[in-house]
């Protein structure tokens, strides 16, 4: 009962595609997270802002060029509608745009996102939205990752998951986030689990041995080995000793 006492985190999520959500978030301790109160999923149809017969929502670019953009003023009156409640409420959350052009997520941003009382999120479609709104709204652009998606809303559910597994009392075992990828700025060390051999291979000798001081020092070193050989940048960042003021 304790645990439902907290306000949920609050997600909004504007689409045109509302049937996409939860998605994934629905399934597993995040799903079943939304189910006990730790947070809480809406979403606004983007298309109901639109006031032609048609409910077009999209116009070819001004000066040419391949697609359409979303238009400004049904995008603004949008985002709007949920803002000001927020406003209203004194409850105002940042109000993120999904797109490969943003920013890229890291876990910082996640870790300060998920410490707020939520998160309003964008997705856009089409080539992408007005600059005007993004500018007047102030919106945050943020990207996963350097490859281009169909639409925002597996962004955004991207961002959405990572945020909330760090909600208190949603992992079951309060160190399985601490001792992750990123958290210390090297990416994990490799597991293993019984049979103590498979397949030929046997688990290293060393994480059997019960010597707590030897096992650490041997996870770190592959830590520091398997950052260095696939991530140069992050090796680099952690070497300088920066690790957890990336952004
Ligand atoms: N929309 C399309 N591609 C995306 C990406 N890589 N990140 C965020 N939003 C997107």
């Amino acid at each position: 009962m304790a645990k439902t006492e907290r306000k949920p985190w609050r997600v909004t999520a504007l689409t045109l595609f509302p049937d996409a959500f939860p998605g994934v978030l629905g399934a597993s301790i995040i799903g079943g997270a939304e189910k006990s109160g730790i947070w809480a999923l809406e979403t606004v149809d983007i298309r109901d802002f639109s006031t032609n017969r048609h409910r077009t929502v999209d116009s070819p670019p001004s000066g040419g060029g391949p697609g359409m953009v979303l238009k400004p003023d049904i995008a603004a009156k949008a985002i709007d509608s949920v803002a000001s409640a927020d406003v209203l409420s004194g409850d105002e959350r940042p109000l993120i745009y999904m797109t490969p052009r943003g920013k890229p997520l890291t876990q910082k941003r996640v870790r300060e996102l998920a410490t707020g009382s939520g998160i309003i999120v964008f997705c856009g479609r089409f080539e992408g939205l007005d600059q005007r709104v993004i500018d007047t709204r102030h919106m945050e652009e943020i990207s996963i990752g350097d490859y281009v998606l169909a639409g925002g809303e597996v962004a955004a559910q991207v961002m959405i998951e990572a945020c909330v597994r760090l909600l208190p009392d949603v992992l079951g075992d309060a160190t399985s986030a601490s001792e992750e990828s990123f958290e210390n700025g090297l990416l994990e060390y490799p597991l293993y689990t019984k049979p103590r051999e498979f397949e030929g291979r046997a688990i290293p000798e060393v994480l059997l041995s019960g010597d707590h001081k030897k096992i650490a020092d041997w996870r770190r070193k592959q830590q520091e080995e398997i950052t260095k050989a696939r991530r140069a940048d992050l090796w680099q960042a952690f070497d300088q000793g920066d690790d957890h003021e990336r952004d």
